[in-house]
């Protein structure tokens, strides 16, 4: 028999593969015929608390944020001074609700405590550190035991699953290696999923493409900006990238939309999946999309406590509202994080897939929203708007100026192809401006550049050069 899980099967030997999951093939919308593979891994498959009850999972919650606040007041000074000073103690908590009377925790407490200050457990058990480079001064340094890194891998694993992996799959990881936590947080939750794991990491864009034709891998783990690059480098080599072996696509890192997830999954024939997490937390994997459902990213909450604040006055909202999300460990050792500011926007949402809770996609950063004129902008909105308009590709950034008193938005998009005539040009760089103002409502100067001219991330986009003056 052949290979049921291969993606590119011939529709009249159609077979439906044993186990999980069956191969169908969809038209898709230009008529052609895209085969869509149900990855949706079996219920069996799945750790226990991923199915639990609502009852189950807070009861656990319960007890697990008990013991962390005690071992955070009881071995970390910086909570013993936080808890006290607001007047608190670890026993106050005693429903999860509880948990509002303690005390936030930013990112500048972690830095105040540069570079161990915030662990809890002692120097000599820390078996890693990861830091994230800061924009400014200092980077922030977490730490992990043994056993953290053990729940890391777990958590990461349940994501690949949640995301269609299974043991045997191929996996080309070309997140970062290094202190950034992308590339050995994908690396060791392949490796204890029982993957072949490929630790590509970012860069050499064209050995990338060579890698993936040569070794066949099923998923691909990137962020979708580096992926574009990918993409490009494709075309370049004269490739088909409809043609490769990949199934699915886990993305994350950074912000991206539906529609990039539409042009990706149409562009490569994959699934294109959303994974959450920062370095202040424990990495990627705090909350993943379920194949099967595509519709925002499960919140793991058995190891990561989600609330959503109102980023102005820092009070609770009740779920389905927009705000910060706002996280803390229940299960980490070495540096447990009480109601970790994130300064990612998103709401809560009723579990499907799985009976924890979901967050939406993150729009943005409370810290990257431009206000330009009084209008607030995320550069999201600025990407959904590219994709709607036919002739431009998914590449570019967004400039901002002030001439006099007034701020300036120049959006720099690439077309798609190359040799487009000028008319098509201004007609597409037209219709995006008018998109603009229509639906977000400001006047920006658009610049359709030649492929290439902007520059291309090996790993997190930088989508805003603000030029404005300092004041
Ligand atoms: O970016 C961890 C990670 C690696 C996540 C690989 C997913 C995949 P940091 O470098 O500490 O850690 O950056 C964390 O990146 O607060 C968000 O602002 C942003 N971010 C991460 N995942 C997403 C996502 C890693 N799926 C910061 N969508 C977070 C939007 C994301 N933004």
């Amino acid at each position: 028999m052949r290979d049921a899980t291969r993606k590119h099967i011939d529709v009249a030997t159609r077979v439906v593969p044993e186990g999980s999951g069956s191969v169908g093939v969809a038209p898709s919308a230009e008529g052609r015929r895209t085969l869509v593979l149900d990855l949706t891994p079996r219920r069996e498959d799945l750790e226990p608390i991923e199915t639990a009850s609502r009852d189950e999972i807070a009861a656990l919650q319960l007890a697990r944020l008990k013991r962390t606040l005690r071992h955070a007041y009881d071995n970390v000074a910086h909570y013993r001074a936080a808890f006290d000073a607001a007047g608190v103690a670890p026993d106050d908590l005693r429903t999860l609700s509880d948990l509002a009377k303690f005390p936030f925790t930013t990112k500048s407490d972690l830095r105040a405590n540069y570079p161990f200050g915030m662990f809890a457990t002692p120097r000599d058990s820390i078996a890693r550190v990861h830091a994230s480079s800061g924009t400014t001064g200092k980077p922030t340094v977490v730490g992990y035991t043994k056993a953290d890194i053990e729940t890391w891998s777990q958590v990461v694993a349940r994501s690949i699953r949640a995301a269609g992996g299974r043991p045997g799959m191929k996996l080309h990881n070309a997140y970062g290696y290094g202190l950034f936590t992308g590339g050995l947080g994908l690396h060791y939750g392949a490796e204890r999923l029982g993957l072949t794991t490929i630790p590509v990491s970012g860069g050499m864009t064209e050995r990338q493409v060579q890698l993936i034709a040569d070794f066949e891998p099923d998923i691909i783990t990137v962020t979708p900006s580096y992926m574009l690059a990918i993409l490009d480098e494709f075309r370049r080599q004269g490739r088909d990238p409809r043609a490769t072996s990949l199934k699915v696509g886990i993305f994350g890192a950074e912000p991206w939309t539906d529609a990039m997830r539409a042009e990706i999954e149409q562009t490569f024939d994959m699934h294109a999946v959303d994974i959450y997490g920062l370095s202040e937390v424990i990495g990627p994997g705090v909350a993943s999309e379920c194949v099967e459902t595509k519709d925002g990213l499960t919140v793991w909450e058995d190891h990561f406590y989600p609330e959503i604040v109102d980023p102005g006055t820092a009070k609770p909202l009740p779920d389905g509202e927009t705000g910060e999300l706002v996280l803390t460990t229940l299960t980490k050792e070495a540096m447990p994080v009480i109601r970790y500011r994130t300064r990612d926007l998103t709401r809560l949402l009723p579990g499907t897939a799985r009976s924890m809770r979901r967050m939406a996609r993150i729009a943005g950063r409370s810290d990257d929203m431009l206000i330009v004129r009084g209008v607030n902008l995320f550069p999201t909105q600025i990407e959904e708007q590219i994709l709607k308009v036919a002739g431009l590709a998914p590449h570019y950034q967004i400039v901002l100026t002030r001439e006099g008193r007034l701020d300036e938005v120049e959006v720099l998009v690439e077309m798609a192809s190359t040799g487009t005539a000028e008319e098509a040009r201004k007609s597409s760089a037209a219709e995006l401006g008018r998109r603009i103002k229509g639906l977000i409502g400001i006047t920006a100067r658009i610049t359709v550049t030649d492929i290439g001219a902007i520059e291309r991330s090996q790993g997190k986009a930088r989508r805003v050069i603000d030029q404005r003056p300092k004041t």
